[in-house]
């Protein structure tokens, strides 16, 4: 097992104050985010933007995909960026992290949970998980403690009001690890129960929101008994999931909403087993696919937790009209 150094919370994150928000880390694994007086809390995921490949065409593509992205935080005025991952090629040879640096310059609170593609596989110049992590630290973003240097990479982010409980919880997952099976593996599960004992003796049930990269297997399910609504340009990649982690998102009767990337060119929306499944649009214009580059808007209720969300483009970008249902609001509220 690797050995990874011991880290000063206080100076790995100590918190972020925004004319809105207050982000807080209270353990490795856990943020408070206390909003101020608005009614609604709006997020944009961003996903699979494959930012630092080391080649000149690549960095002209990350450069629009910045663009991109600045444009959209400008436009829709975010209070928090979610990535779904994918979000540096860090299994290429000598990868540049820049993109920590833009994304530190937006201003807005983010977040990421990594995709296969961050995952170091012994190129020159790459990043250790370690050192990835280490490079995240003005970011909202922590992991399970094992013990003896061991970590699981998951983490929540209770979403609350001065004073109150939460409203709702972010749950992040990292699935892209190979190592792991690319899904939320065992130990994370342990961890997300733990999640549900810990708030059961707190009166805490708030839904939760879950973020991971690489989508369940419910996600092909959905597409296939045409509850979903949206486009499929390629078959859902879940991997080696079967099923074992959705059920006890299902069970726990928390999860109103699961949120993921990893498929370019699938960017649809459906309600399975009173879950809500819902692919990111691809934000970046390095790695595959032809469509319009976007981000998608999440905007949570604060008093009930009920959220909609819809896709959202480039200024001026245009999608023929059978395409275009994920540009309109869905919502969530019939859920949990
Ligand atoms: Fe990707």
């Amino acid at each position: 097992m690797l050995a990874v150094p011991t880290l000063n919370l206080p100076e790995l994150f100590s918190s972020q104050i925004t004319s809105r928000l207050r982000v807080k880390r209270i353990e490795t694994d856990r943020f408070d985010v206390v909003l101020g007086g608005q009614e609604k809390f709006r997020i944009l995921q961003l996903t699979d933007t494959h930012f630092g490949t080391a080649a000149p065409d690549a960095r002209i593509k990350d450069r629009m995909s910045e663009t991109l992205i600045r444009g959209l935080v400008e436009e829709h005025r975010p209070d928090f960026i979610f990535h779904t991952g994918d979000f540096i090629n860090n299994d290429r040879e000598n990868p540049e992290f820049g993109a920590l640096d833009f994304m530190n310059s937006l201003g807005v609170p983010w977040s990421v949970v990594l995709g296969n593609h961050d995952h170091p596989n012994g190129k020159a110049g790459q990043r250790s998980l370690e050192q990835y992590y280490e490079g995240l630290k003005e970011a909202t973003v922590g992991f399970a403690d094992k013990g003896a240097g061991a970590r699981d990479y998951c983490f929540r982010i209770d979403l609350r009001r001065e004073d109150s409980k939460p409203f709702a919880s972010l749950l992040a997952f990292n699935t892209g690890d190979p190592q792991s099976g690319m899904k939320v593996n065992a130990t994370q599960t342990e961890w997300f129960r733990r999640q549900l004992v810990a708030d059961q003796a707190k009166g805490i049930d708030c839904p939760f929101l879950v973020m991971q990269h690489i989508p369940t297997i419910e996600y092909h399910e959905v597409y296939e008994q045409k509850l979903a609504i949206g486009r499929r340009g390629e078959a859902v990649c879940f991997e080696i999931d079967k099923g074992e982690i959705f059920s006890q998102y299902v069970e726990s009767k928390r999860v109103r909403a699961v949120f993921c990337g990893h498929d370019h060119v699938n960017d649809y929306t459906g309600i399975y087993r009173d879950v809500a499944l819902v692919y990111g649009r691809c934000s970046g214009f390095n790695g595959y696919g032809d469509w319009h580059r976007g981000g998608r808007l999440i905007d949570i209720d604060v008093r009930t937790g009920r959220g909609e969300t819809r896709v959202v483009l480039a200024d001026q970008a245009v999608e023929k009209s059978e395409w275009s249902r994920t540009l309109e609001k869905w919502k969530f509220e019939s859920v949990g």
